[in-house]
């Protein structure tokens, strides 16, 4: 293998204390780390990791390994890559290739880099890898038993592939288990992300008005908490299903362009490019923040607004002022990036605790079961569901009934 990418060697130390946080606070991982480390269930078998590669994502890679396997580990996205985690795995010996801030054709280097491991499994956050696989890297594609896909982006990627026949190994759907979207994508995008934008900002949310755009599982989170942080919570959807939901919630409702017109706060959250374009910057108010909580750095048109700047000045770490032609400063958070995982540490690590689960779970199934499995998408068994569940309420000490018989 190559040389491992790591920009910032001297801060290993700092990386593992990280690492040593996380694993103190994900108990269901490090239930499985112990059984994996006494069952080997990933001997022989070589694993890439391409997830925001942040500590609980190294520990993640850990517990695979102390499963037996060779992992090669790089970043789903350099915005979100922290450099004393890589420095410290690059210290425990791991195949790692990333760098905080790296331009989308390194990242794609470091990404190809890790491919030469030449994986037999895959956990992927977006799809990237998988595409890659499929793409430039798809000599390798024969050898991987399988892919697991973490978030919803790399879902409807996997699920466009696999309905024009054009998947050439299995992909579990692991954001379509119920222990992932119901925890991660509510509880810990709806936690992360206003945390993300008070450490960046240092202002109140309380009394504030905060346009959520889209109203899935992330969006629907992200209103719960600025409502319970004080804040007057508008939703805008294009899905009148969750439009309606939204209202009946007690949100208010309404087109994006007359919520950017009265909004202090404007958060996309739709996994589509250009949520926001150049109608809505010229729409918003002075002092408007506006940031995106979706997988890809392209929910904002930040080309857009740096094109109809006229003046443009830094802030603080991570929020930059645009002058709109009409004298509106617009602050732009992390940069258009995912913001919980580019301005805080992202989700907390009880909740990767659960996700991460069901990947290192998943990733042992797909070793185990791969031959029966077609090249298409699957979701992950309820079995397995259902054991992250009963693990999670047994590491907050709940016990529950069990269900009466009717006959
Ligand atoms: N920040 C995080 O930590 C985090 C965590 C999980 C997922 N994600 C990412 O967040 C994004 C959303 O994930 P989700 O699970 O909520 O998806 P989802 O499919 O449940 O919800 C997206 C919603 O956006 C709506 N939408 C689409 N275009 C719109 C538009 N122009 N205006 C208004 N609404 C629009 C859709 O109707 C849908 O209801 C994805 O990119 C996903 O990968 C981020």
């Amino acid at each position: 293998m190559h040389p491992n990418i790591v920009s910032s060697p001297e801060k290993a130390a700092e990386g593992q204390q990280k690492i040593d946080w996380v694993r103190r606070n994900m108990p269901i991982l490090r239930q499985l780390e112990t059984e994996f480390r006494q069952q080997r269930p990933f001997t022989g078998k070589r694993v890439v990791v391409c997830v925001h590669l942040e500590a609980k994502t190294a520990y993640l890679a850990l517990v695979i390994a102390a499963g037996g396997a060779s992992v090669a580990v790089t970043g789903s996205n350099p915005g979100s890559t922290k450099d004393d985690v890589v420095a410290a795995l690059d210290a425990l010996g791991l195949h790692v290739y990333a760098r905080h801030g790296a331009t989308l054709e390194e990242m794609e280097e470091h990404m190809s880099l890790a491919l030469d491991i030449r994986p037999h499994v895959v956990i992927d956050d977006g799809g990237d890898i998988v595409e890659l696989l499929h793409g430039s890297r798809s000599e390798l594609s024969a050898d991987v038993l399988g892919a697991c896909e973490e978030t919803t982006t790399g879902v409807l990627r996997a699920q466009d592939r696999a309905s024009a026949n054009e998947l050439d190994f299995p992909v579990m759907l692991i954001n379509e288990a119920q222990c992932k979207y119901l925890f991660d994508n509510v509880h810990g995008t709806g936690q992360s992300v206003w945390d993300a934008v008070m450490r960046s900002t240092n202002l109140v949310l309380a009394g504030k008005t905060i346009a959520i755009v889209g109203f899935g599982w992330c969006g629907r989170g992200c209103a719960l908490r600025a409502a319970g942080l004080g804040a007057k919570v508008i939703i805008c959807e294009v899905d009148a299903v969750k439009a309606a939901d939204a209202a009946m919630n007690g949100y208010q409702v309404m087109p994006l362009l007359e919520a950017c017109r009265k909004s202090d706060v404007v958060l996309t959250v739709t996994g589509v490019r250009n949520t926001i374009d150049r109608a809505q910057f010229e729409a918003m108010k002075d002092g408007a923040l506006i940031a995106n909580a979706g997988h890809f750095r392209n929910e904002i048109n930040v080309d857009t607004l740096q094109d109809l700047a006229v003046d443009v000045a830094a802030m603080r770490d991570n929020v930059v002022g645009y002058k709109a032609p009409s004298g509106a400063w617009l602050y732009l958070v992390g940069d258009g990036n995912i913001v919980n995982i580019a301005c805080a540490d992202g989700h907390p690590a009880e909740i990767m605790d659960t996700s991460f689960a069901l990947q290192a779970l998943s990733a042992r199934y797909l070793v185990e079961f791969h031959e029966t499995l077609e090249n298409g998408v699957y979701h992950v068994p309820e079995e397995i569901d259902q054991q992250v569940a009963r693990m999670k309420l047994a590491s907050m000490n709940i016990s529950i009934d069990q269900p009466v018989k009717n006959s």
